[in-house]
Order: C-alpha cells, then structure tokens, then sequence
C-alpha cells in the first residue's frame, strides 16, 4: 500500500440515489485508515474552483438513507477543456490531494481519465439510475429508481383498470433501455419500447392491444424508455390505431429522487470502500466494476470503450410475461 494522506471525493453529472451512502463509505474507508478526506462540492467545477469541504466519520452522518448527493452535482464544460483540466490539477497540487473518488456515470470517467493523465490518482465509481455504463454490471442508483417508477406505476394500473384505459408510461434511462425492461417486466406491462430493440408499432403495439382486448384485457401498460422519441407521439398513434383511451404519464426526474433501497446502499458501500483500497494500492485511471456477484477495478479507457447491450434472456422474459 503506497503513503496516501489527503484524498477527495465529488460526484459528477446526473445525481443517483446512493451516492451520498458512496460518499460517507469513502470518508469512512479514509478515516478508518487515517487518510484525510476532502469533499469537493459542484462536480469537477469545484474542483477548478477550489470549493472543498473535508469530511470526517462523523460529518456523514445520517446521509445514509439519503437521496440526492450533499455535495452537489453539476456537468462542466470547463473540464472538457485542456485549460479546466490544469485548473483541476493545480488545485490537487495546492490542496496537496493524492487522488480523487469521482462518483458517476461515463461523462464523470471521462473527467478523471484525463485528470489522471495530469497526474493526480482518479478511480471512478458507477452510479447513474441509467445502469448503461457498460463496465459494470450494477451502477448505484438504478435499484431505487426500478422500485420508485414501480411504485408509480402500481398505482396507475388502479385508475388505468377502473376506466379500462390504457397507460403509456414514459421512463428515464438517456439512450439505453435497461430501466425500461427491467421496470417493464417488474410492472407486468403489455409491451416495451427500448431503442436497442427496433420494433414494429402495427405488430408489437396495436395488435397487442387489439388481441388483449379480444383475450378480455380490460386495461394496458406499455413502458417507453425516453430514448425512443416522442411519447405524445406514441400516444396518440395508440388512440388513432386502436380507439383505446390512453393517458401518458412522464415519469421525470421522480425517478432520480427518494431513499436509496437496501441493494443501493450496499453496493454504494462497497463501491466507495473498493475505491479508496484502490487508491492505497497506487493505482490510478481505474474504474469500480461490478461483476458476477463480485467487485473488480479496470482501466477507465478500456471501460470507456466497451458496450453494453441489452441483455436478450430479459427482453425475451418480457415477451413472454405480456401475452
Ligand atoms: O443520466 C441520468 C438521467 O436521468 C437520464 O436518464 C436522463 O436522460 C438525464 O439524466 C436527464 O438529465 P437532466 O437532469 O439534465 O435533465
């Protein structure tokens, strides 16, 4: 284990439910180990800018079960640049931190890649409700925001079954559609849309709500991931094609709040203890990975440039459970 005394911690790009319970696993794994933990607030922007706050075991506190992150979030277009990137390694040398936890999703990774390149230690931990970063199997978040569009949508299915209706339901998930399918299979909907999948409208939308209705279905769910396109589109195809009344609901940003689930916060602990261990170890450019029930760390390129597809086992699930 190499001498590490000052490291920092920030979470980057779109918040997730669980990185507050990564943050205080990182500020504990630091103190446990006598190491100083510096909390670097707003994304890399504070880390150009300097804003840094230092956590001990106690001031996280209680932050466990919170959503959100308390040391804010933003993306930084100065750090894309060469002259951010600098600023970002000069305040490193000046606060004297050894290496930095970046908690987020690709664009985050992309940070301390080159942040990594100026000199300062990074390893990145995986956490977007997307769960489309394609080195880890699991990115913190994505459990929770499963169990809140679950909890939505259970209670759209009551009013959607009382007038026989049916509900277009408009999830999050950027341009993959893992939160779709899995929310799609957990909700029992009649069908999915997700932009891995190129589907046919007439065959997998209209005739399932034709045959359904002919099966004695009374009322429809169908799960749209955003990456899709236009749900009012979808929407109003539906009414014109089938005469079927249907509401749309957009799920929105709902999806990235609440309290992280236990699978959240655990992984959220283990992912922040992993890193720091990484970082005693010198290592450097990496990123936590979960993989096969177990957690490993690999070069933040090589993660940059793998792909994730859809797992096809899941989507075939979702087939079946819709007849
Ligand atoms: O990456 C997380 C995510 O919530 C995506 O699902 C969504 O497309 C995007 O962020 C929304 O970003 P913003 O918070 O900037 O509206």
């Amino acid at each position: 284990m190499s001498e590490i005394k000052t490291i920092g911690v920030l979470t980057s790009g779109g918040d997730a439910p669980g990185m507050n319970a990564a943050i205080r696993a990182v500020a504990r794994t630091a103190a446990y180990h006598g190491i100083t933990c510096l909390g670097i607030r707003r994304g890399y922007n504070g880390l150009i800018n300097g804003d840094v706050v230092e956590l001990n075991a106690r001031s996280v506190n209680g932050i466990i079960s919170k959503g959100g992150t308390m040391l804010f979030t933003a993306r930084c277009p100065e750090f894309m640049t060469p002259e951010g990137i600098k600023k970002g390694a000069d305040t490193c040398k000046y606060l004297g931190i050894d290496g930095i936890v970046t908690i987020g999703g690709d664009g985050t990774f992309r940070g301390a890649r080159d942040l990594a390149a100026s000199g300062v230690h990074t390893i990145g931990v995986p956490a977007t409700i997307d769960n489309d970063i394609s080195s880890t199997e699991y990115s913190i978040g994505f459990d929770t925001a499963c169990n809140t569009a679950l909890d939505a949508i259970d209670k759209l299915r009551d009013t959607m079954q009382s007038h026989e209706r049916c509900s277009v339901v408009e999830v999050m998930g950027h341009n993959a559609g893992h939160l779709a399918l899995h929310v799609a299979i957990a909700c029992g909907a009649q069908a999915v849309l997700v932009p891995e999948k190129p589907f046919d409208f007439q065959r997998d939308v209209v005739e399932k709500i034709r045959a359904g209705r002919i099966n004695k279905r009374s009322h429809f769910i169908i799960i749209q991931a955003e990456g899709v396109g236009n749900s009012v589109d979808i929407t109003n195809r539906i009414i014109e094609e089938t005469g079927i009344d249907t509401r749309l609901t957009i799920l929105g940003h709902i999806q990235r709040g609440g309290s992280p689930t236990a699978r959240d916060r655990v992984m959220a602990s283990r992912f922040g203890e992993y890193a720091v261990h990484t970082l005693m170890a010198g290592k450097t450019n990496r990123v936590v990975c979960a993989r096969d029930n177990d957690i490993c760390d690999i070069d933040i390129n090589e993660a940059l440039e793998m792909k994730k597809d859809l797992p096809e086992n899941m989507y075939m699930t979702s087939k079946i459970m819709s007849i």
